[in-house]
């Protein structure tokens, strides 16, 4: 499929996509010397209305560089980020946000904290409420409002990061490594309970992440990259209809298949992002920031 042809229908098309950060290197004997480093080259990337789009790749690769330009926070050097065609220019409430790390706001309670985005919003207080403890129920933390995020375990707390960004109905979920955090029991509820959240509200999701068996499991397609500089390796078809309802679907063989499919695509990456790493840490004080 060309780019042209998938345009139709896209949500959110990346369009030879560049990205390059300038870094300092602080060595004490040289002059400040600023040297482009790049993070994304050339990505194309068409996500359609109400899909789940998993990308995956090594540590390092440009996964959070990708989610900061879709979320709006960073621009491209060169290359187009469109939704519904048109070109991002900056964060929007349109596109809701999970971080990897619990992004809660420690002096509020539970229901606060969902009900933010929604005060941003302008909408009324009352109304505001019946929302957050609908996406509060939603979560599975009902009798849970009142809680401060350190009376909340990190399951709990990114629950409510999800409660929160959905509770402002933004058309695309945006979410980096949201489970990453979190003992395998809970990972797999809440990757369960993500699928229930998104056939129940139809969103378009970008989920990070980089576990194989995650993306499997949660993605209608993975895209996978390759180490840095960060470019779309191959997309993969994941043909399983009904996720929630399948027994044990982790163990299907052709769940099995996948896994190995994608494993295959990224094991030379991974060993070339180890190879990167090392070579970064000979550099000491390279001013490179993670
Ligand atoms: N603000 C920045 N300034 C300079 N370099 C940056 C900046 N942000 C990211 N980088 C570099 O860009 C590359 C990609 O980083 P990024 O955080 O996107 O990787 P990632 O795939 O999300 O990694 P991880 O899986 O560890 O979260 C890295 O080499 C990183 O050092
Ligand atoms: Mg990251």
């Amino acid at each position: 499929m060309t780019i042209m042809d998938g345009k139709m229908d896209a949500k959110i098309s990346l369009r030879n996509v560049h990205k390059s950060f300038r870094i300092q290197r602080n060595l004490s004997h040289l002059k400040a010397d600023l040297q482009p480093v790049s993070a994304l080259q050339n990505i194309n990337l068409e996500v359609k209305q109400g899909e789940f789009m998993v990308i995956v790749g090594p540590s390092g690769c440009g996964k959070s560089t990708l989610l900061d330009l879709l979320a709006g926070l960073t621009t491209p050097n060169s290359g187009q980020i469109l939704m519904d065609g048109k070109p991002i220019k900056g964060p929007n409430l349109e596109r809701g946000i999970v971080f990897q790390q619990y992004a809660l706001f420690p002096w509020k309670t539970a229901l606060a904290n969902v009900e933010f985005g929604l005060e941003t919003k302008g909408v009324p207080r009352k109304e505001r409420r019946e929302i957050a403890r609908k996406y509060i129920y939603l979560v599975g933390l009902a009798g849970f409002e009142n809680r401060y995020p350190h009376e909340l375990s990190g399951g709990m707390k990114q629950r409510i990061a999800i409660a929160r960004s959905l509770a402002y109905d933004p058309e695309v979920l945006l979410m980096d490594e949201p489970f990453a955090a979190l003992d395998a029991q809970t990972r797999e509820t809440l990757q369960t309970e993500l699928l229930r959240i998104w056939e129940a509200t139809k969103k378009t999701i970008i989920f990070i992440t980089h576990g194989i068996e995650e993306a499997v499991y949660l993605g209608q397609r993975v895209a996978v990259m390759t180490s840095r500089p960060g470019r779309i390796k191959q997309i993969i078809d994941v043909p399983f209809q009904s996720r929630t309802t399948e027994e044990d679907l982790r163990s299907n063989p052709e769940f099995v298949r996948i896994r190995h499919q994608i494993w295959d695509l990224l094991k030379d990456e991974v060993s070339r992002a180890q190879e990167q790493e090392k070579n970064k840490s000979l550099v000491a004080g390279s001013g490179i920031k993670k």
